[in-house]
């Protein structure tokens, strides 16, 4: 039988696919917002998203908490079940009709993650997995790839776009990841980097000083799709606080690491 979690996650997915034609409607004079830091902005479809998003799932879950990167005030702590939700993870690309963005959703229950909901409406792929059940992209499961080297590997970052001051170390690390793996590539939304590790399209990601929202619920994919998530110091990553990513097949997670960390 079904367990009350697992229908409301079915219905937390059902909410998302919905919401995520808002995605998909004509960007033409909607209202763009600046945020603080460097080239930083939503628009009026993040928050249209996280408005329906978020009823939807106090009907689901209601006593839930939820952080959604677009709230005001985010009470960043977490209670027995806590929905941490990026409206629109890839604004910028949204903005550019770049066709790369999507709803990501993961739910954390008594402080472990638990599910992971990311929703692709351009390619109508929808990421999934609870915790010790699999992976799946519409319904079909993913692995990792088996890359064991660096060298064979294809490897995915970001650029903190919205904090330049971070671009010295990123670039600098980036310079000795390109010369030693196949090639990068730079896509403007983490949550489908990290599902594309889950799904065996990339072997690693990272990105410097990601924020909860980026990563809840692709972490949740691609642990349960065989890959490793972790900080650069390899710690298990802040749900609650913003932290720098390491995603990969778990083969690579040390040498990337160690590159990353100039060792
Ligand atoms: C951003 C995207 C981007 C990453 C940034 C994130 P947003 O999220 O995931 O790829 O480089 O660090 O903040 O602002 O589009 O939700
Ligand atoms: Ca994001
Ligand atoms: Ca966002
Ligand atoms: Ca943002």
């Amino acid at each position: 039988m079904e367990s009350l979690l697992d229908t409301a996650l079915d219905q937390a997915e059902k909410l998302v696919r919905e919401v995520s034609a808002l995605l998909l409607s004509d960007m033409e004079g909607r209202e763009i917002i600046t945020k603080s830091g460097d080239a930083n902005f939503v628009t009026e479809i993040d928050l249209m998203v996280q408005e329906k998003v978020i009823k939807g799932l106090c009907g689901i879950l209601p006593n839930s908490n939820i952080i959604a990167e677009e709230t005001k005030a985010n009470d960043f702590t977490l209670g027995k079940y806590t929905w941490i939700l990026d409206p629109v993870d890839g604004t910028t690309n949204l903005m550019y009709g770049y066709k790369y963005s999507c709803i990501a959703l993961g739910l954390v229950a008594d402080g472990i993650p638990y599910a992971g909901i990311v929703y692709n409406p351009y390619l109508q792929e929808l990421f999934t997995a609870r915790k010790g059940k699999g992976a799946f992209v519409n319904g079909r499961p993913i692995a990792v790839t088996g890359s064991r080297t660096l060298g064979d590997s294809l490897i995915t970052f970001g650029t903190s776009p919205y904090d330049k001051g971070k671009a010295d170390e990123t670039f600098r690390v980036t310079k000795n990841i390109f010369l030693k793996c196949r090639d990068v590539r730079r896509s403007g939304c983490a949550a489908l980097d990290i599902c594309n590790v889950a799904a065996g399209r990339m072997d690693g990601f990272y990105e410097m000083e990601l924020q909860p929202w980026d990563y809840a619920g692709a972490s949740v994919v691609l642990e349960e799709a065989g890959g490793c998530i972790t900080d650069w110091d390899g710690n298990s990553l802040s749900y609650v606080h913003k932290a720098s990513a390491i995603a990969s097949n778990g083969h690579i997670h040390r040498e990337l690491n160690n590159i990353l960390r100039d060792k």
